[in-house]
């Protein structure tokens, strides 16, 4: 599919590193390290008050994008915890496995698949050297134990996908919301995974959300549906306003395809550490349904009314993202490290999160130049007067310079300020973070000029 030009200048100084975005994540409150003071706890992260309203806004927009943009998708929320007979109808309790080795000199422990093959083959640790063990399965499930006896008895799964719950849910939903095929569900919720290499920040974490969408079809029209699914997926992301540059395909070959998918594409973004999965699109065949109606013994075929009451096990084709990975891509796509002047100091750079303001967790900031002469007061009036449509920030401590810089850090589009020829006419000036342009506009045209300004809105 047809990709554009990257509009992210690459230059040794404003490289964007994983150790950027981790540092401006902690520093302005997007991620931090879960439990912290007790040195932290690996593979989990806690979304700070900048994260959780990107993220929120991140899941709105798929939310939106799949259950009011299309007819034929409802929505659910289902349990975490499900009856374990679930994960060995899915395959999870057989086939959900890593291949694990450990280093005996080191102690490092690695996938044995993301091990270059010749020091594989000579069992040599690609750290240190050593001897590396044989290779092992390893259960990606974590478990956990239901009621007050912990004997085996009470053995639960924390879910490892969100999938699962739609599918035992597919009858409860055809019927009660009497849906005909073609139609999907859509999901978004937390998953786990006992991940052996947590590294890379929030890239692959053991606790994490997923945005999946199941889409159900009769057998033989699955292909065709399949590549409608991708070109939907596709226009997802150009409409987020991400660099389109920075995406790409990449159909599995036979060794990579799941043990439930009979094609499989996934969408790859150039993260800073490279071009890595950002999300699947996968055809799962009749796989799933068939093997919970031979679990469960309970008739999941799909009885088609229009059709002289034709029964099929319906075909699947399933998106599956990573929501706090998608997160991780907005993150790296909006950062910016832009020279704004030349007069030898560090105030010359700005770092700014180029963020959609759709996305952005502060839409407007209403900065009064001074706090006396009642401007502060003025600027008050203004943000209440925005609340009900936008996300707002008020600031009033520091040179105004400053307070734009935070503001760029954590990407708000637009920064309104009140001075003293506001008192005069009633203007105000918007500040455009992108371009830093200032205009003055009216106080009763702030409102339709922000609205404008967002629908309008193209990242320079
Ligand atoms: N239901 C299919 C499924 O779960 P997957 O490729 O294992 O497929 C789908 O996962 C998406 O979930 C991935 O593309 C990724 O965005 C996200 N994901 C998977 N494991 C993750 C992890 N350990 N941490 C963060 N995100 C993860």
């Amino acid at each position: 599919m047809d990709t554009t030009q990257s509009d992210r200048v690459e230059d040794p100084k404003t490289e964007v590193t994983m150790e950027k975005i981790v540092s401006l994540s902690k520093r302005r409150g997007f991620v931090f390290q879960s439990s912290e003071i007790y040195g932290g706890q690996a593979g989990a992260w806690d979304y700070g008050p900048m994260g959780v309203e990107l993220k929120n806004r991140i899941a709105r927009t798929w939310w939106k994008e799949m259950t009011q943009l299309h007819d034929d998708i409802v929505g659910l929320d289902a349990a975490i915890l499900m009856h374990p007979r679930t994960w060995e109808a899915s395959g999870h309790v057989e086939n959900f496995t890593d291949p694990l080795v450990d280093c005996k000199k080191c102690k490092q422990r690695f996938r044995a698949d993301m091990i270059p093959e010749d020091k594989l083959a000579k069992k040599e640790c690609p750290e240190c050297g050593g001897e590396l063990t044989d290779t092992r399965k390893f259960n990606l499930m974590f478990k956990t134990n239901i009621g007050p006896v912990d004997d085996g008895s009470g053995l639960i799964y924390l879910r490892p996908e969100t999938a699962q719950g739609i599918y035992v849910n597919y009858k409860n939903i055809v019927q009660s919301n009497r849906m005909k095929i073609p139609f999907g569900i859509a999901q978004i919720g937390k998953a786990f995974r006992n991940e052996i290499v947590t590294k890379n920040f929030i890239f692959r974490t053991c606790e994490f959300e997923q945005m999946e969408m199941q889409y159900f079809v009769k057998p033989g029209e699955d292909e065709k549906f399949f590549e409608y699914w991708r070109e939907q997926r596709w226009k997802y992301f150009e409409k987020l306003g991400v660099d389109m540059a920075r995406l790409r395909w990449h159909r599995h070959g036979p060794g990579e395809l799941a043990h439930y998918a009979k094609d499989a594409y996934d969408i790859e973004y150039e993260f800073p550490m490279g071009w890595k999965e950002l999300e699947g699109v996968h055809n799962r065949s009749d796989y799933d349904l068939k093997r919970h109606q031979e679990y469960s013994g309970k008739d999941l075929q799909y009885i088609d009314q229009d059709n002289g009451n034709e029964r099929y096990i319906p075909f699947i084709i399933e998106t599956s993202a990573g929501l706090t990975r998608q997160l991780l891509m907005v993150l790296s796509d909006a950062y910016r490290e832009e020279k704004v002047a030349d007069k030898g100091n560090d105030d010359d750079w700005r770092t700014v999160m180029r963020f959609h303001p759709n996305l952005a967790p502060v839409t407007v900031a209403v900065l009064p130049l001074m706090k006396k002469d009642g401007l502060a007061e003025i600027a008050q009036d203004i943000r209440q007067g925005l609340k009900e449509e936008f996300s707002t920030d008020y600031d009033q401590s520091g040179a105004i310079g400053r307070r734009y810089r935070r503001q760029d850090e954590i990407g708000t589009p637009f920064c309104v300020t009140v001075d003293y020829q506001t008192k005069e006419d009633r203007t105000v000036t918007v500040r455009f973070r992108d371009s830093m342009e200032q205009v003055r506009v009216k106080r009763e045209e702030l409102e339709p000029t922000l609205k404008q300004a967002i629908k309008n809105y193209k990242r320079g």
